[in-house]
């Protein structure tokens, strides 16, 4: 079963990534939010560069904002981005303060799932799926970004934010699943 893998990518990418993240990347308190693919592809050349020799295509990106001790509501539980079978990867790349945080991931043991339809994340389509408050977990992998890593979005996960920091991070999105990375 694939559930992430820390990818090795050029740093002065990681460093475009982290640029413009911080330019980008909501001022609000939500903690997903779609941004402009376009502005990116324009402001962002050396990863378009790093995309197109590997084959690979963005279809959308999102910020996510993890205040200090997941002060959101919704980032203090775990989440699945219900995406379809073949656009369930992200490449997500640290912003700020991701050190000294880590990404759990679960399966979801008992418990129901609740599907929320929200078009501002990813599209207009069904974009992710909570579970109910009786639910139990079992961990099965957790990762700390503080490189880009590949991940499942299909598969529970919640970020864990114990410091006094806003954590800050870029998820990438592609039109179809970049297989040949992980
Ligand atoms: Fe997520």
């Amino acid at each position: 079963m694939f559930y992430y893998k820390h990818i090795d990518i050029d740093n002065s990418i990681s460093e475009e990534m982290k640029h413009w993240g911080l330019n980008n990347i909501q001022t609000s308190d939500d903690p997903v939010v779609k941004l402009d693919v376009e502005k990116f592809k324009n402001d962002c050349p050396l990863f378009l560069e790093w995309c197109k020799n590997n084959d690979i295509e963005v279809g959308w990106l999102v910020g996510i904002k993890v205040n200090a001790h997941n002060e959101q509501a919704a980032t203090k539980a775990p989440h699945t981005d219900y995406r379809p079978v073949d656009q369930n990867y992200a490449l997500n790349f640290p912003v700020q303060n991701c050190e000294d945080t880590h990404t759990e991931m679960y399966k979801h043991i008992t418990g129901k799932e609740i599907i929320i339809e929200d078009d501002t994340v990813a599209g207009g389509m069904k974009s992710y799926k909570v579970f109910s408050p009786d639910s139990t977990f079992e961990e099965v992998a957790r990762f700390t970004l503080n490189k880009p890593v590949m991940f499942d979005i299909n598969q529970p996960h919640k970020v864990i934010n114990n410091t006094d920091k806003t954590r800050l991070a870029l998820s990438i999105r592609f039109i179809k699943n970049p297989y040949k990375l992980v």
